[in-house]
């Protein structure tokens, strides 16, 4: 069973004659030359070639012109090749060599593939929705059919100078309904965003009939709401660099698809564009202006308008003001807080249109970092403060020193109460030993003061042994009022004088 296939093959081979021909496919243009090459291993008597409908021996002894003539190192070489010139678009199709068997008078025939390159038709690019305006965030389809082309035309697609890469379904190539030809389409899906507006959407087609490439295109206007220029949703800016009593511009770069409508609004006055000095205070004049559409060419994109409004001149209080901007178009409104600083623009780097935003991110940046920086501070002075005062804690001598400690005291409370696990009294002297000192030595005196309370007429006898006993860590307001009790008759007199 498994011999079969191996015999068919062999059959194969042998029938198809040993020949090798080279090239086995090839592409060319309409009078364009090709030279193809069959070879055997054996000496051979003639060589034929077939080309469109028309058979040739070759070498001939009297070639017509156009004829192909013979290519290769001689018959004798086995070797059968055409030198094919001026091809015409109608031998689009096999090309046949013939040579005799090596043993018996049949001949043998090898074939190779010669595409005469036919240029397509006009690509057709079909975008939908296919109404002229289209949404920021919308999804389009665009379809675009090169038809009529051999071999099936090549399609790049591009928006502005950059090639589109994702997005795209593979090539569908179909028959052309004329016969030997290939219709070719392919579809895009792309989700527009403010940077495709008024870019120009290309399906470019290559062939190798074109001496150029064709295109289909088509231009985008992607419309979206008013937005700052450098994509901030930041809603407060800051001018800096205005000077007072000189005339001063609050310019704000914004982005909006169509053009926004503005409206200013300074200490409850309302300031619209077209009506020029629409608010003269006493000393000073402030002027909207009409949005300026930037040049597209010293933009990053298209859709950048200048709004301004101008403050002749700038006067100490309106450096105090908030400026309230809202612009506007018929997706949506953006409002923002515009605020004066006659300091010069911190960080002065980076694009024109990112300038404010850099100040602003610096100065939040820089705020945050000396916060950070406090609060390290503080943490470390507190560990400090704390390991010091309780000598405990990061110093490794002191700790082994508490364990020592710890421990001999655990056992004293053990035995004082009675049967208690020595953990919990460990931990109940630990807590102790945190402590401040001064709490610990009023604990110990507790016992003893709370003795005299209860005999309370004596309780000058025993307010005299309290004082002594403190008097080393804190002068107690408690003791003066026993002293004065014991030792003076007139209390008032002698708080006059302590005071
Ligand atoms: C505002 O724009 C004008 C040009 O229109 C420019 O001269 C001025 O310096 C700008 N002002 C600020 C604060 O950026
Ligand atoms: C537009 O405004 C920016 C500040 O946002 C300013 O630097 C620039 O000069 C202005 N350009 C024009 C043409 O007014």
């Amino acid at each position: 069973m498994a011999a079969f296939p191996a015999f068919l093959l062999l059959f194969v081979a042998v029938v198809s004659g040993q020949i090798q021909i080279t090239p086995r496919e090839a592409v060319r243009q309409v009078g364009e030359s090709l030279d193809v090459l069959c070879k055997v291993n054996y000496p051979i008597s003639f060589c034929r070639v077939e080309i469109g409908r028309e058979s040739y021996t070759i070498p001939s002894n009297s070639p017509a012109p156009g004829d192909p003539t013979y290519y290769g190192k001689g018959l004798q070489e086995g070797e059968c090749g055409a030198h094919i010139t001026n091809i015409k678009e109608a031998w689009n199709g096999d090309v046949y060599c013939s040579v005799p068997q090596q043993i018996g008078s049949r001949e043998i025939k090898q074939s190779m593939k010669l595409i005469v390159a036919r240029p397509p038709g006009n690509p057709e690019l079909i975008v939908s929705p296919q109404q002229n305006e289209l949404k920021e965030g919308e999804t389009i389809r665009a379809i675009c059919r090169v038809p009529r082309g051999r071999p099936a035309a090549n399609i790049t697609w591009h928006l502005g100078e950059e090639e589109i890469l994702n997005g795209l379904k593979p090539p569908v190539i179909t028959n052309s309904s004329e016969p030997g030809l290939e219709d070719v389409t392919q579809e895009l899906n792309k989700v527009l965003t403010a940077d495709d507006d008024q870019k120009q959407l290309a399906c470019r087609v290559s062939h190798l009939g074109l001496n150029r490439p064709l295109e289909a295109r088509r231009q985008l206007d992607v419309q979206y709401p008013p937005r700052r220029a450098d994509g901030s949703s930041d809603e407060q800016i800051t001018i800096f660099g205005l000077k007072i009593q000189e005339d001063g511009r609050l310019n704000v770069t914004v982005r909006s698809n169509p053009e926004p409508t503005v409206e200013w609004k300074v200490s409850d006055v309302t300031l619209l564009p077209g009506h020029p000095n629409s608010h003269p205070n006493e000393n000073s004049v402030w002027t909207a202006l009409h949005p300026l559409r930037l040049p597209q060419d010293e933009t990053p994109g298209s859709g950048y308008y200048n709004i301004t409004l101008v403050l002749s001149p700038v006067t100490s209080e309106d450096v105090e003001r908030n400026y309230f901007l809202t612009l506007s178009n018929k997706h949506g409104e953006k409002r923002l807080m515009v605020k004066l600083s006659t300091l010069e623009q911190p960080a002065a780097q980076a694009s024109i249109l990112r300038l404010n935003v850099y100040g602003m991110e610096l100065e939040a940046g820089a705020i945050v970092g000396i916060v950070v920086g406090i609060l390290i501070l503080l943490l470390a002075v507190f560990l400090v403060v704390f390991a010091k005062a309780t000598d405990r804690w990061c110093f490794a001598g002191g700790r082994g020193r508490d364990h020592t400690k710890n421990s001999g005291e655990s056992s004293d409370t053990e035995s004082a109460v009675g049967g208690r696990p020595s953990r919990l009294a460990s931990l109940g002297a630990r807590v102790r030993s945190v402590l401040p000192r001064g709490k610990d030595k009023v604990q110990a005196t507790e016992p003893q003061a709370d003795k005299p309370l209860a005999e309370d007429k004596k309780g000058v006898v025993y307010a005299e042994l309290a004082l002594g006993e403190q008097t080393s860590d804190k002068p107690q307001p408690p003791s003066t009022e026993y002293a004065e009790i014991v030792y003076t008759e007139q209390p008032k007199e002698t708080k006059e004088t302590k005071e």
